[in-house]
């Protein structure tokens, strides 16, 4: 991450916000797309599906990080999202929704398919099913997950219950359909405003559930709000179906 980042420890990162321009609104996620490539323990595979694969930053780090494949499938709901991925040989767009009943039927279940997902698990409405249905699509899978630790000191100031899942909750629904391992990671997002906080959190695409605050409560939030950075915690799963 060059001169974006600020300090580094193992469990914990932390970031300033105005960086560059381009990904100022997804360092966290580019962060985390890398870290999740980072943990694949091969350098080849047949194929990868992308559940949630957005504008491409996972494909674009297995390339940085030497990853091989013979098919990539780019999975997401968003059709727009779909469209600014890279298109290549070996790369096929899929535009489903993993919340949706019978959401893998049309892709072909095989078991030298491995499963990966970066930031987009956290919007699953049922993650006992959702975890279910990828276990069945593919034996191997690695998931970052956005966790309710995000938004933390927020949340408890404005009395709001996060609109995410907990590190718990996740992982007892993972472990029903896997054997898994996990690290769990702390991001911090440095900013010169709490306005621009605010801003951030609404383009961000990692909703803070601030939508149930009016104007007002907004207003009495930024005032109150003790940090100068926003906090991010991921999930990291490794698993086998079991
Ligand atoms: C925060 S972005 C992350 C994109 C990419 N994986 C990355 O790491 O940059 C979340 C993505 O998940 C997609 N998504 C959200 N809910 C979805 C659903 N129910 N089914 C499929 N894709 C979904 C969104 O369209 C978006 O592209």
């Amino acid at each position: 991450m060059g001169n974006r980042e600020k300090k580094t420890s193992n469990a914990s990162k932390e970031f300033s916000r105005f960086a560059k321009a381009y990904d100022q609104y997804n360092i966290i996620q580019s962060e985390v797309a890398k870290t999740l490539v980072s943990k694949l323990p091969e350098n080849s595979y047949n194929t990868i599906i992308d559940i949630g694969a957005g504008s491409g930053r996972v494909y674009q780090n297995l390339l940085s990080q030497n990853i091989a494949f013979e098919h990539f499938i780019a999975l997401d709901s968003s059709l727009e999202m779909l469209e600014i991925h890279p298109d290549a040989k070996g790369v096929k767009k899929v535009c489903l929704d993993f919340n949706g009943t019978g959401a893998f039927d049309t892709l072909e279940q095989t078991e030298d398919t491995l499963l990966l997902s970066s930031s987009a698990l956290q919007w699953s409405t049922d993650p006992e099913a959702t975890f279910l249905r990828l276990s069945q699509l593919a034996p191997r899978a690695y998931f970052a997950i956005f966790t309710s630790n995000t938004f933390k000191t927020l949340h408890q100031n404005a009395g709001i219950h996060s609109p995410i899942y907990s590190t718990d909750r996740l992982k007892s629904a993972i472990e029903k359909h896997y054997h898994a391992s996990y690290e769990v990671r702390q991001y911090k997002l440095h900013f010169d405003a709490v306005y621009d906080m605010f801003r951030y959190i609404k383009k961000s695409g990692v909703s803070g559930g601030e939508k149930k605050l009016g104007y007002k409560e907004t207003k009495v939030l930024m005032e109150k709000y003790p940090l100068d950075y926003l906090e991010f915690e991921v999930l990291f799963a490794e698993g086998k179906r079991r």
